[in-house]
């Protein structure tokens, strides 16, 4: 790492003690200039009732996003979330200070009614490496206000960077304190690694809440809702509003163990497409995403870079869309994921397969060989480590939905990673509804090989987990594997500077009980220089 530059002052302190007046801020404004932007078609509701989020940070601006719905779980498909009509004008306000007190940017923007009256209003020319606050207005009602960010100025590089991440909220299966704990430690960003919602109805375990159509989401219609009423969550809509956020996804945005256009129950990829297009299109209208992710057809980009001065870049990966096609698939029987071996399936090693695809390994490659980043991370689904169970007969078992499914690209990236030198490596993924804590090795078939990476896998918001034992009576032969626990819900934050990066795993008490408490299960420290965590 490159010795520390002129420390940027982090406006956190502020930001805490100003939060409480940004909470005022919500509620329908009066004031004729105000009253005039825009004209309603929603008769005295609120049409903010999603809230508002900020993401994709630049140096020089960021992306903010609200829509219109003013009945926001609308039966009807021809009117979204309550809209009919045409785009529609908006007015928004933003400012340096959390009461809006200081405005250094006003304007008109619009929703668009082929995005369900969504907004995405990418914002240039503002000052580096600041928070600054916004909100939304329309026909006499203001939403409330949020807070985004922008990056350091290439050159700059703050003392230090605080994450959260996320993944894995399942509405039916628990509340979202997790989301509640994460925004009162008002971190700098929070990166949402997958999981943000889940398609299918729950009818198998005990739930706490139900999806309110009754139905597994399949179909435009379906999806809009689905995000929808995720949206309504009141824990989830103050952490988009509190705290600016990085998105990527797994495979419930769309169907489970999905892997580019192969879906374990469609046969016809073409057929499958479709319901992917439709579920690409529904997160595109709800996440703070910029211009680059508008999707097309079934393709939209989300893999992204954002870089902190010299302190660490962020490389967001899009681990699902661009997957090599299953090893051994065979829909609708073997389409899903399962163990395999390398008798039954010696086709998961063939060296072509890859789970970013071509175009997205070559571009990681490209970025992580020019970062002059302290720290490295890359933010992404599924678990990276290898995972094997031995079985009675000798053999060795691999999951085939997560890295273990893609052995080969796995192993070029971290080879990768050493052969450059890539200054301390950190994965972050989720997907797995529990705690991890790995070494990522040169060769994890040789536990005396070099570790070249640390990953944290962090639990899920609310979805169930797997059982225990089947983990944990396999961890002996996983040697790699420094933490794993599975009972707790929760969430995990990582504080980097230039000497330490600290990871926590935070568990919520219950997440059956909406007024769940928090506390730190584990923490742990890498070292600058020193790949593989301690804990502390
Ligand atoms: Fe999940």
């Amino acid at each position: 790492m490159k010795p520390p530059k002129p420390h940027v002052p982090t406006d956190i302190n502020r930001r805490r003690l100003l939060r409480q007046g940004a909470a005022l801020g919500i509620g329908i404004l009066a004031a004729p200039a105000i009253l005039s932007a825009g004209r309603s078609n929603w008769h005295g509701r609120d049409p903010f009732t999603l809230g508002v989020a900020a993401g994709a940070p630049a140096p020089d601006g960021f992306t903010l996003w609200t829509r219109l719905a003013p009945d926001p779980l609308s039966a009807d498909p021809h009117t979204p979330g309550g809209m009919s009509g045409g785009n529609t004008g908006l007015r928004y306000e933003i400012a340096a200070d959390p009461q809006l007190r200081r405005i250094v940017r006003r304007g008109d923007c619009l929703s668009e009614s082929q995005f369900s009256h969504s907004v995405h209003l990418d914002v240039r020319g503002l000052a580096p490496g600041r928070s600054y606050w916004y909100r939304f207005i329309s026909a006499g009602s203001a939403s409330r206000i949020g807070r985004a960010m922008t990056l350091p100025a290439p050159g700059q590089t703050p003392q230090r960077l605080r994450l959260g991440f996320v993944s894995c909220a399942n509405y039916e299966q628990g509340y979202f304190s997790a989301y509640r704990h994460l925004a009162d430690e008002d971190p700098d960003l929070v990166i949402f690694l997958g999981d943000y919602l889940y398609e299918y109805i729950d009818r198998k375990s005990a739930t706490v809440r139900r999806h309110s159509d009754g139905v597994e989401a399949d179909s435009l219609p379906t999806y809009r809702n689905r995000y929808a009423q995720y949206r309504m969550d009141a824990d989830l809509q103050r952490l988009h509003a509190e705290v600016p956020a990085l998105m990527t996804w797994d495979d419930h945005e769309v169907e489970n163990d999905y892997a580019d256009k192969w879906s374990p129950r469609f046969i016809d990829p073409r057929q499958f497409l479709r319901r992917r297009a439709a579920a690409y299109q529904a997160y595109y209208e709800h996440m703070p995403v910029r211009a680059l992710s508008r999707p097309r057809g079934a393709s939209m980009r989300l893999y992204d870079e954002f870089r902190f001065g010299d302190l660490a870049q962020i490389l967001l990966l899009d681990g699902r869309q661009y997957r090599s096609k299953p090893a051994c698939y065979a829909p609708p029987n073997r389409g899903g994921a399962h163990a395999q071996t390398n008798v039954e399936c010696p086709e998961r090693l063939d060296p072509s397969r890859s789970l970013l695809g071509a175009r997205q390994e070559q571009w990681v490659f490209e970025r992580l060989q020019r970062s002059s980043s302290g720290w490295n991370v890359l933010a992404q689904d599924v678990m990276m480590a290898q995972w094997q169970r031995v079985l009675a007969d000798g053999e060795r078992a691999y999951w085939s939905d997560d890295w273990n499914g893609y052995p080969a690209n796995r192993e070029r990236l971290l080879r990768f990673i050493q052969a450059q030198r890539v200054a301390n490596p950190v994965v972050i993924g989720g997907d797995i509804h529990s705690y991890w804590c790995n070494d990522l090795k040169a060769d994890f078939n040789d536990p005396s090989s070099a570790t070249v990476a640390t990953e944290f896998v962090g639990t899920s918001v609310s979805a169930h987990p797997p059982p225990r034992e089947t983990f944990a009576r396999h961890l002996a032969e996983n040697p790699h594997v420094r933490y794993f626990e599975s009972q707790m819900r929760g969430y995990a934050t990582l504080e980097m500077d230039a000497g330490n990066l600290h990871a926590r795993f935070r568990a919520v008490s219950d997440a059956k009980d909406p007024l769940a408490s928090v506390s730190t299960l584990k923490s742990f420290v890498v070292e600058n220089g020193r790949a593989g965590a301690v804990e502390t």
